[in-house]
């Protein structure tokens, strides 16, 4: 599990980037999520860092952000899943997931209206949140859109004062989260899951 919050502990070094990609050491920017908790203070909030890429830029590039699934094609959505191969849903389970989220950010091709990066976190509004459904179509892959809705999806989480921010991480993908700010097992910590698989209907 990843954790990232206000621990008062720098990055590394070497996880830094340049200037003008920087994000988002915000100073205070790993997390140890029970003591954190315990010192945190919901009327706490975060600066904003610089973005990778601007709103502006990306509406030059043909993309609009949104911030709310009022116009998210819920089938489309579940396409761009299952095109990075997540398993397909149920889309009447992803509405009520939808619903019980406490922050998105996605990402739409203004010319075909369909999204094509998406981000969404759950939690308790005022501590904790995880961050869950990360996803980039594989058309768009690798031009900054995943970086761009992780970013502003965490500058808002942070917004509200919600400084531990947790993630379930593929292996493959670890590299892509780090320079975002995310730590595994911070100061020892492990996450730990109960998880069972549905059984299948026969
Ligand atoms: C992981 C994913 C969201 C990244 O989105 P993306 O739009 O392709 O990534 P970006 O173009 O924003 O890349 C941002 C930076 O991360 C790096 N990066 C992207 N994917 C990476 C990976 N798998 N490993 C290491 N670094 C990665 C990029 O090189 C880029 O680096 P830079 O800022 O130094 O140029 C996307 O590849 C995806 O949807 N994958 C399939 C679904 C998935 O695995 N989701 C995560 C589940 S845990």
């Amino acid at each position: 599990m990843l954790l990232r919050g206000t621990a008062f502990t720098r990055l590394p070094t070497s996880l830094h980037l340049p200037a003008t990609t920087a994000y988002r050491h915000h100073p205070h920017s790993l997390s140890i999520s029970a003591s954190a908790s315990a010192s945190s203070s919901s009327s706490a909030t975060f600066p904003a860092a610089a973005l990778s890429i601007s709103d502006a830029e990306l509406e030059s590039r043909g993309f609009a952000l949104h911030r709310d699934a009022a116009s998210l094609d819920l089938d489309q959505l579940n396409a761009v899943f299952v095109a990075v191969g997540f398993p397909r849903r149920d889309p009447g389970k992803i509405r009520v997931a939808l619903e019980h989220t406490d922050a998105l950010v996605w990402v739409q091709q203004r010319r075909t209206e369909k999204p094509v990066a998406f981000a969404r976190a759950t939690g308790d509004g005022v501590f904790n949140a995880i961050i869950w459904d990360v996803v980039v179509d594989p058309s768009f892959q690798g031009i900054g859109l995943g970086k761009a809705v992780m970013e502003r999806l965490v500058d808002d989480l942070l917004a509200r004062g919600i400084n531990n921010i947790a993630l379930y991480s593929e292996p493959r993908v670890l590299g892509f989260y780090r320079p975002l700010g995310f730590v595994a097992d911070p100061d020892g910590i492990r996450g730990m899951v109960y998880s069972r698989k549905p059984k299948r209907k026969k």
